[in-house]
């Protein structure tokens, strides 16, 4: 995070991304640092309820005062063109200034499957430029703790 880097987290359902993400969170929490947790409808969210009055841009610049911003799951919900907005003005923000993380099932080369291609790669090459990528496997942590779904009757 002083190096002003990137995670960027990605692999199958139940593998830990977001357990991850919530360690790494704690741990910059614990050593005085603020974080804040988006999904990528969150940025949508953001998106819309600042372009009225045309404070999107201001409203970025607030948000990557925070020294870490984890967004959470991309990829599991369609993405909006609002999401996909927020997604790249962030990214775009936050590039070489504050460092992010991202998990998602896709690996970020795949973005382009979820949100259009050119805004999808200008994202991912500033995303990736200086990032850690790490990519889990295995199986479900949820499938396998709890011994998966058992019927109630
Ligand atoms: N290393 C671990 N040790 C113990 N429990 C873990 C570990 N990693 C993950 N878990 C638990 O397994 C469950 C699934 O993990 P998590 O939600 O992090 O997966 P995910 O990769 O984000 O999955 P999805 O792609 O479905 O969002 C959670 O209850 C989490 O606390
Ligand atoms: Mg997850």
């Amino acid at each position: 995070m002083q190096r002003k880097e990137n995670l960027s987290i990605c692999g199958p359902s139940g593998t830990g991304k977001r357990h991850f993400c919530e360690a790494l969170g704690q741990a910059a929490v614990e050593a005085g640092m603020t974080v804040a947790w988006f999904t990528i409808e969150g940025l949508g969210v953001m998106v819309r309820r600042h372009r009225p009055d045309d404070s999107v841009t201001r409203a970025m610049t607030r948000l990557i005062r925070t020294d870490l911003i984890i967004i959470d799951d991309i990829g599991l919900l369609p993405v909006s063109p609002d999401a996909a907005e927020g997604f790249y003005r962030l990214v775009d923000a936050a590039y070489e200034r504050r460092s992010l993380a991202v998990s998602s099932n896709l690996h970020p080369s795949g973005f382009d499957e979820i949100m259009p291609k050119t805004l999808a790669t200008a994202t991912v090459d500033r995303l990736l430029h200086h990032a850690h990528v790490v990519v889990t496997q295995g199986d479900s942590y949820q499938a396998t703790a709890g011994q998966g779904v058992k019927a109630l009757y």
